[in-house]
């Protein structure tokens, strides 16, 4: 697929009627996909009435999310509380129904699919979930909650063969193997999740979705469970979604990075383009509050205060729907929608996807505000 066009503030796209298609169109040739999702809507109606409930509006919690996920990555998704990367997981892995647009696995549609053809997708997409300490049974031992899976698909180990197949998944993990029987209150917050991972791994997916697989852990537990995400992708050739809620916990682990804000992706790119090439105002802010060790380069950033609290998902902002937020917003950010895109003029790591329609200006929020008059 080619890039053609180019919007009013020199944006290549494929077209204003399908916003979200221009970074789709960049990522189409960096190498196999596993995972295509285009243009994807979760919408929660909100009703009311108790005898005749009628609809009275909708949290737009995922709204025209269009990206792709290649073989042996790892996406990282950030984002602030509520911008809808849970739900988006969920819709992936078909436990929400999509409200609109499409998620294609190795091409082929899953977002409507039920019955048997479902259930053969869900084999190979596996979740990992954020909490360790409810997403596990407390009544279950942990070789029942390991081969639950092989319940649903016997295939895949047969009775004879399920414990020795739950004790090899316990030993991929780095748990003993003997401790099939134990029940999850006798383990860490870390050996928890790595049963937790066990689990995902047990019916051999291709892609995991890790919805914030180490939030709920101390700092040092974080890393040792990252490390064995990365050493089970190079052993069992992964693709990732790392769902997390800061920038610093997904650069290690990541090939890609994607922002979210209020049920939209405002920023696409690789390690290099993020972390050291942000044009979106918004990541610009996550940035500059990630805690850096070395004190004369902690002195000499810029860090961007973001002031106001995210809208509501059910009503949100005309046009850019940063612009209560952002610094750098003028009135072309209330009346027009930007693209996720990338500005034809830049060069280099500064040209990847942006939903920002000042995406070239690179200034700090002290710099722009001066500049525009709204310090
Ligand atoms: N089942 C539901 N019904 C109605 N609204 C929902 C439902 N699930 C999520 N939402 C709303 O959708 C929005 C996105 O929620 P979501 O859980 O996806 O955010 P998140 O980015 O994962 O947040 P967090 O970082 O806190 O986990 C929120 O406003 C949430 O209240
Ligand atoms: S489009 Fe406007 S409001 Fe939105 S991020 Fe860019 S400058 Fe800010
Ligand atoms: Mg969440």
């Amino acid at each position: 697929m080619t890039v053609e066009g180019t919007t009013p503030n020199g944006a290549t796209a494929l077209g204003a009627a399908v916003p979200q298609e221009a970074a789709f169109a960049q990522e189409v040739p960096r190498g196999e996909p596993i995972l295509e999702v285009r243009d994807l809507v979760k919408h929660f109606p909100l009703t009311e009435g108790v005898l005749f409930r009628r609809q009275v509006g909708a949290v737009k919690a995922v709204d025209g999310v269009s990206f792709q996920l290649e073989k042996g990555e790892t996406l990282g998704i950030v984002g602030e509380s509520g911008c809808g990367k849970s739900t988006l997981a969920k819709v992936l892995m078909n436990l929400e129904q999509a409200t609109g647009g499409s998620v294609r696995y190795k091409g082929e549609e899953i977002s409507r699919l039920s019955g048997s053809a479902l259930k053969a997708v869900r084999r190979n997409i596996q979740m990992v979930f954020q909490d360790p300490y409810t997403s596990l049974n407390p009544r279950m031992t942990v070789g029942d909650i390991i081969g639950e899976p092989f319940e649903i698909h016997p295939e895949v180990a047969p009775k004879g063969d399920r414990r020795r197949a739950v004790q090899d998944l316990l030993d991929v993990v780095g748990l003993n193997p003997e401790y099939i029987n134990r029940y999850p209150h006798q383990f860490s917050g870390g050996q928890r999740q790595r049963i937790g991972i066990a689990r995902g791994l047990a019916l051999k997916p291709e892609v995991i979705i890790c919805d914030e697989p180490v939030s709920a852990l101390d700092v040092s537990v974080q890393a040792q469970v990252i490390n064995l995400l990365e050493q089970l992708q190079g052993e069992f050739d992964l693709s990732y979604m790392f769902i997390a809620h800061d920038l610093s916990i997904v650069r290690h682990i990541s090939d890609r990075v994607g922002v979210m804000y209020l049920g939209k992706l405002v920023e696409i790119g690789s390690d290099l383009e993020i972390y050291d090439h942000a044009t979106h105002p918004y990541t610009q802010a996550l940035l500059s509050a990630v805690p850096v060790p070395d004190p004369a380069a902690r002195e000499s950033r810029d860090r961007i205060v973001l002031t106001g609290d995210v809208p509501s998902p059910a009503n949100p902002p005309s046009g850019c729907r940063f612009r209560t937020r952002c610094w750098k917003a003028r009135d072309r950010c209330a009346e027009e929608v930007p693209l996720l895109a990338s500005p034809s003029w830049l060069r280099g790591a500064a040209f990847h996807a942006s939903a920002c329609h000042f995406a070239a200006e690179r200034e700090t929020g002290q710099g722009a505000a001066e500049r525009e008059g709204t310090a």
